[in-house]
Order: structure tokens, then C-alpha cells, then sequence
């Protein structure tokens, strides 16, 4: 498995790979990977002959008062799982390589970003489709895969792939759970034991809302409230609980095209989210 700490490494190895023929997928992460991103790369694998996994805690997707210094990092580990799961090389830029001291361009998906996480974190769609169009670029990757545990990171990405006419596929991939049902994140390491425990409560209530959505439920507002009262009880402080159009991530009232219902709340300092796809 490659090491490519350059622009100049990643693009010899993909060069040299399109020149053999060969397709290339990307896998973005912020490290500290788990069994989720290990899907990524086992999915990303049917797509594409040659696997690129980024592991870059990108600064500019984090606000001011956000978790950028304190998020987990564990490059050793890191290898280690890419090693397991066939990844062709690791692409491990430092924040100085990726962003010049005067770097003043950026890509900004204007719709769907106003909304859900938009909301409470205002520059972070921004940073996001900056970095992801930086490492597509850089990676010269034919296929990206994106989990649905983010899911309106994915849409957005889908979105900005779409109307920018990058030369690419996005797969999207299923979101996966611990055994317990908390949808699986870098992030739960912060979570106490007990916080833990209380944050179930999500998973719960997005089972609870979609079984009610399988048995013919249709009012958004019935499966929110299913949602909600979940986290309440587990009390959680609740961001938002939303309904929306897949395409659009516009609030729908019944559900009478593909649709996501999708939350985000805070249990302690740690802010969690999940979501399920009505289609
Ligand atoms: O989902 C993530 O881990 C990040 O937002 C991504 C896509 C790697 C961009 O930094």
C-alpha cells in the first residue's frame, strides 16, 4: 500500500493506473476510521479497480467554536484497517499542503446547504465541497463513495458534482450501525458510557418512525413526532428533526416522493447525527 503524503505522488500513481487502464475510486475520510468507512472501501472496491482513501481532518469544514483541534486521530491505525480492507494507497496531506497561506477560492453549493446542518454550522457545506472538489481533483478518481450516515453532505456532493460537470460517479452507501444501533461515528468516542447509553434513543426512534413509515404512515409529522419524543426521552437537546424531499432537502408534509427524515442533537458536549431514507 502506497503512502502519498504529495499532489505530485497521488497523481504519478493515478496516471500511471489510467495509463494501465485501470479505474480509480476515492475514499474521503477524516481518519480515525471505523467499520463505517470500511464499508466505504469495500463498496468502493465494486466500482473501481484501484482504491485512493484521504485521511485529512479538514480545518475548513469546522466553525470557530467546533471540535477541530480535539477531533480523534490514529494515523497508525489508520493504515492498518486501509491495509485490511485492500486499499491501493492512502492519500495523507498536511493542512499546509492543501491550503497556501493565501488561498482564496472556494466552491459553495448554494441550495441544499441552507438547511438541517447548514443551519447550526454555517461554513461547513462551504469547506466541504472545497476539500472534496480538491481531492477529486487531485486523485484524478473516476468513482467517490460517500456514506448516507451524512447524509446531506452526500446529496450536496451529488449535487455539486452534477452542476459543475465533474467527470465522476458518486456512489452512495449505506449507513451502518454499531451492534447496538448507534449509528456508527468518529465521534462517539466522546460519548460517556452514560451518554452512550441515552443516545440510543435516536436509533431507536428512527426504527420506531420507519417501521410506522413501512406500515403506511405518510403525515411527516407523525414520523417526527415519533422521532422527537425518542430523544426527548433519552434527553437529548435536539437540533433539529426534519422531513424532507431527497432532492430538494425542502420539508414535505406527506410523504408522496422519495423523502429523508433525518435529526441531529446533542447528548453532552457531542453532537450526533442519523437519518433513515423513506423511498
Ligand atoms: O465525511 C467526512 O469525513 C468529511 O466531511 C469529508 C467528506 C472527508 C470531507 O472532509
Amino acid at each position: 500500500m502506497n503512502i502519498c503524503k504529495t499532489v505530485e505522488d497521488v497523481r504519478a500513481l493515478s496516471t500511471a493506473w489510467h495509463k494501465e487502464g485501470k479505474t480509480i475510486g476515492l475514499v474521503p475520510t477524516m481518519g480515525y476510521l471505523h467499520d463505517g468507512h470500511a464499508s466505504l472501501m469495500d463498496i468502493a472496491h465494486r466500482h473501481a479497480d484501484k482504491i485512493i482513501v484521504s485521511v485529512f481532518v479538514n480545518p475548513t469544514q469546522f466553525g470557530p467554536n467546533e471540535d477541530l483541534d480535539k477531533y480523534p486521530r490514529d494515523f497508525e491505525r489508520d493504515q492498518a484497517v486501509c491495509e485490511a480492507h485492500g486499499v491501493d494507497a492512502i492519500f495523507y496531506p498536511t493542512p499546509q499542503l492543501m491550503y497556501a497561506p493565501d488561498f482564496s477560492t472556494w466552491v459553495h453549493e448554494d441550495s441544499l446547504s441552507q438547511l438541517m446542518c447548514g443551519q447550526s454550522r454555517p461554513i461547513h457545506f462551504r469547506g466541504v465541497c472545497t476539500v472534496c472538489t480538491k481531492l477529486f481533483n487531485i486523485s484524478l478518481c473516476d468513482v467517490a463513495v460517500f456514506g448516507k450516515k451524512d447524509a446531506q453532505q452526500a446529496l450536496i456532493i451529488r449535487r455539486m458534482v452534477r452542476d459543475l460537470n465533474m467527470p465522476l460517479q458518486i456512489v452512495l452507501a449505506p449507513l451502518v450501525r454499531e451492534a447496538d444501533g448507534l449509528a456508527m461515528s468518529s465521534r462517539n468516542k466522546y460519548l460517556s458510557a452514560e451518554e452512550h447509553q441515552r443516545a440510543l434513543s435516536i436509533s431507536k426512534g428512527i426504527f420506531a418512525a420507519q417501521k410506522r413509515y413501512e406500515e403506511g404512515e405518510r403525515n411527516a409529522d407523525a414520523l417526527k413526532r415519533i422521532l422527537t419524543e425518542s430523544i426527548q426521552k433519552g434527553e437529548g437537546q435536539i437540533d433539529y428533526v426534519v422531513l424532507m424531499d431527497q432532492d430538494t432537502l425542502r420539508p414535505i408534509e406527506q410523504i408522496d416522493r422519495p423523502a429523508l427524515l433525518a435529526c441531529a442533537a446533542f447528548f453532552g458536549k457531542t453532537r450526533l447525527i442519523d437519518n433513515v431514507f423513506l423511498e
